[in-house]
């Protein structure tokens, strides 16, 4: 079965607290923290001090997805605020090995992102390295916008890397998934959902988890 991860970049931010409660209780897997600083994408959105003001609201793990220009200066800071995965993305230009072992040094899971126009020959060197890979389905920077189809090939061509290398990573996807692009996301390979205005925007949280899931 899939595992369902609500972003909470199309929570109520005026009541996080109560919105992660809300997903936890609704049936989340885990909680998908979207850092953004205004750079990387044309967007800011929260860092470690809201992080650890809403970490005691759930026992569910939290993955910070750092879309930011220095992820190797801020990783720690999510890790002491609660973080329990850290995602950087391949496009920084980054020592991406060594980043990724200091982060599970420190005991988190550290994960790679990687955006719709990058190949995914780009990870290739560094996938025996990393337990997660998260493959963008949207340009990030912003909530509910609409999947991209052709990074279904690249899920594929991912899933199909791990087979062949006897690699035992989980695939993530990250932008645009409902009901309709959930299916399609699995068959290509997915383990991993993160929705946000899909759940966010209903009434019913636990169904449209359920229902992707
Ligand atoms: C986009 C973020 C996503 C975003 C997905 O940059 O990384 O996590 O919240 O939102 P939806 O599910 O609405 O496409
Ligand atoms: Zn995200």
């Amino acid at each position: 079965m899939a595992k369902v991860a609500p972003s909470l970049l199309s929570a109520d931010f005026s009541r996080l607290g109560d919105e992660v409660r809300s997903v936890a209780a609704a049936g989340a897997d885990l909680i998908h923290f979207d850092v953004m600083d205004g750079n990387f994408v044309p967007n800011i959105t929260f860092g470690p001090m809201v992080l650890a003001a809403i970490r005691g609201a759930t026992t569910l793990p939290f993955e910070a997805h750092l879309m930011i220009e220095d992820p190797v200066f801020f990783w720690k800071k999510f890790v002491d605020a609660g973080a329990d995965a850290v995602g950087i993305h391949i496009e920084n230009d980054i020592d991406h090995k060594g980043l990724i072992c200091e982060i599970a040094a420190a005991g988190v899971l550290p994960y790679l992102v990687i955006n719709p126009p990058t190949p995914i020959e780009r990870l290739e060197p560094l996938l025996e390295f990393v337990p997660q890979v998260l493959v963008m389905t949207v340009n990030p920077g912003f909530g509910g916008q609409a999947f991209i189809p052709e990074t279904l090939g690249k899920i594929e061509r991912l899933a199909q890397l791990r087979r062949g290398r006897g690699l035992s990573f989980l695939i993530e996807v990250d932008g645009g998934i409902n009901e309709k692009t959930a299916p399609a996301v699995r068959r290509a390979g997915a383990d991993i959902l993160v929705a946000g205005s899909y759940i966010f925007e209903s009434d019913n949280y636990a169904a449209r988890i359920e229902s992707i899931r």
